[in-house]
């Protein structure tokens, strides 16, 4: 088992192995009380029953709440619904959700329990890939208005992230390469031995090597506890994490959310890292081992969209800031700096 220990407004223990669903009340730094796993249709019917026997052993008292699959349980109503579960039960603040699933049960049940009684313990118990590297670390945690997603949220650290890998063993294999598109970010980002890895073994061709996947998922999190260590609030360098996320967020918004995150971030990295070629940024040679690492895990490296529409979805982007917008840009292979491009030359930076 590995285990990494985040250092934020709150200090706590992401531990990642095998079977750590049966070991739940060990790894969990809370007293028994209630749990409230909160989980979706799909994840529920593979491991509830698992993390509830757990923590009845352990002397919780369990309650279930199961929200549907996808973004739609990211709303004001599955919010609301949440919050009125937990006060029907009469949860109190020595009561904890366990928040079994991907990255929309984890963004939901960590906002909810943001806010329920001013902040309540939550537990991130991630399922899927891009969970268990990204957003189950660090305490993002939102929902989604008609306008935009993660428009309302909080800054909420959980108590404890539980990665059992053997759950990763069951997700479809575009989910799975949707987290490997990230992991490949975080190579680009700031590993160049990670990086190198992963070009030679191929995540998705060695999926039930569950040791290679502790050591990558843990040097992930290690990545990701450094930064966020550094900057909780997204203020500076935490922008670092969102390499590929600028395209990315384009490309998903021009398909109208069909096209996957981690499919849209790989893309994203791509033209991004193509940008930094043309500016002397970065050598063609990094763009070539991007492109030849993404395409070995069958992920795209350019998108359909004309850049017209690209830029005006780049428009509406959450991280524009005032009158600018941060881009991330690979310097090396492991290194990347953010520039701040003023809106009236973002159509000449990118596609000038
Ligand atoms: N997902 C990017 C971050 O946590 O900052």
């Amino acid at each position: 088992m590995e285990k990494i220990i985040v250092k934020a407004s709150r200090t706590y223990q992401v531990s990642i192995g095998r079977g750590l669903f049966s070991q739940l009340c060990a790894l969990t730094p809370c007293h028994p009380g209630i749990a409230v796993i909160v989980s979706d249709e799909v994840v529920a019917p593979w491991y509830m029953e698992m993390v509830s026997a757990a923590l009845k052993a352990g002397g919780y008292h369990v309650k279930n709440f199961i929200v549907p699959q996808g973004e739609r349980a990211k709303s004001f109503i599955w919010y609301e619904k949440l919050l009125s579960f937990l006060a029907d039960a009469h949860i109190t603040r020595s009561d904890v959700i366990f928040a079994l699933g991907g990255g929309v049960v984890g963004d939901l049940s960590g906002f909810v329990a943001s806010s329920y009684l001013r902040g309540i313990p939550y537990i991130q118990l991630p399922t899927t890939l891009l969970a268990a590297v990204d957003s189950s670390v660090g305490g993002k945690t939102a929902i989604n208005l008609p306008e935009g997603k993660n428009l309302v949220g909080a800054f909420y650290q959980p108590y404890a992230v539980i990665m059992d890998t053997n759950s990763l063993q069951t997700l479809d294999a575009d989910i799975f390469a949707d987290g490997c598109a990230e992991i490949i970010k975080y190579g680009l980002l700031a590993d160049e031995s990670l990086f190198k890895l992963l070009s030679q073994h191929v995540l998705t061709k060695n999926r039930e090597d569950t040791a290679l996947l502790e050591t990558v998922i843990a040097r992930c999190v290690a990545i990701k506890r450094d930064i966020v260590a550094q900057d909780e609030r997204d203020t500076g360098i935490r922008n670092l994490l969102n390499l590929g996320h600028t395209f990315g967020h384009a490309i998903e918004k021009c398909s109208g959310f069909s096209i996957r995150h981690g499919h849209a971030v790989a893309a994203g990295m791509a033209m991004v890292t193509r940008v930094a070629v043309r500016h002397g940024i970065c050598d063609n040679q990094v763009l070539e081992k991007l492109k030849s690492v993404l395409q070995e895990y069958g992920l795209p490296v350019s998108s359909e969209f004309s850049p017209d529409s690209l830029l005006s979805a780049l428009r509406s982007d959450k991280k524009i800031n005032g009158n600018v917008l941060r881009l991330i840009l690979p310097q090396h292979i492991g290194s990347c700096r953010i520039e701040e491009i003023p809106l009236d030359k973002l159509d000449q930076y990118l596609i000038g």
